[in-house]
């Protein structure tokens, strides 16, 4: 258990933009000082939440009906009250997200333990209001929205056999307008804005672990800055 109250990093940014690859680097440097990450995926809502989801039509209906980019999507009292306890210093079991079934599963949890640094990463992390006082350092991290779209594209199409005209229906239908409603204005209230200057790096399919430090260096500064390294 952490023996002072845990740092919490929330990082934002619109889908593609890098914020796993960020974290995923985090918990790799940091992992001396005791750090977890938290996702932000687990807390969708089950199918339950919605009404009946017994038969195929109703469970289709319900996926069509729901805008899985609106915080709305979420539960995000049960995001706030289990970042609590984890900063209270208690141990907590997240739910986890089933994709294939457009549900939470039933019975198995993810078992997350108190850390001296906990991150929060997702679409909204910034954008949910029962979690503003829990946070000591947010960050947005601010990719190109051609660079974004085409990471997407890409990560649908090659790694979830996805179509290119239903990737893109479903950045125009939904995606897009839910990133300027819902994500984007954090960039302007966020502490550390953070972006990959790296020209070279953009044209590349996965980050190179140069671009990765590059937006890596301001968070550490900032987190030695305030003792937290
Ligand atoms: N600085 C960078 N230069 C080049 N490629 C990058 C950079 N940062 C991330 N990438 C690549 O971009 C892709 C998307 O990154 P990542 O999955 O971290 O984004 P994300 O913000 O977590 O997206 P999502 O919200 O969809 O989960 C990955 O293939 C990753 O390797
Ligand atoms: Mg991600």
């Amino acid at each position: 258990m952490a023996d002072s109250t845990p740092y919490l990093i929330a990082m934002t940014g619109g889908s593609g933009s890098g914020k796993s690859t960020v974290a995923d680097a985090l918990l790799e440097h940091y992992a001396d000082h005791g750090i977890v990450v938290f996702h932000e995926d687990g807390y969708y809502w089950p199918m339950s939440h919605y009404g009946p989801a017994d038969t195929d039509e109703q469970r289709e209906a319900i996926i069509a009906k729901v805008n899985y980019d609106d915080p709305i999507s979420k539960e995000t009292s049960l995001m706030a009250s289990q970042l609590a306890d984890l900063k209270a210093g208690r141990t907590i079991e997240q739910p986890i997200y089933d994709y294939d079934q457009h549900d939470r599963k039933i019975t198995e949890t993810r078992t997350i333990a108190p850390a001296n640094i906990i991150v929060i990463e997702g679409i909204h992390a910034l954008s949910v209001p029962e979690l503003k006082p829990l946070i000591d350092l947010s960050i947005y991290v601010d990719t190109p929205d051609d660079l974004r779209l085409a990471r997407r594209i890409r990560r649908d199409v090659v790694e979830r056999g996805r179509s290119v005209e239903s990737v893109l229906a479903q950045y125009l239908g939904t995606v897009r307008a839910a990133h300027y409603r819902h994500t984007y204005p954090a960039m302007f209230e966020a502490d550390l804005v953070i972006a990959d200057e790296g020209l070279p790096a953009y044209g590349q399919v996965r980050a190179p672990k140069e671009a990765v430090e590059r937006m890596l260096a301001p968070i550490t500064a900032r987190l030695q800055a305030e003792g937290v390294l």
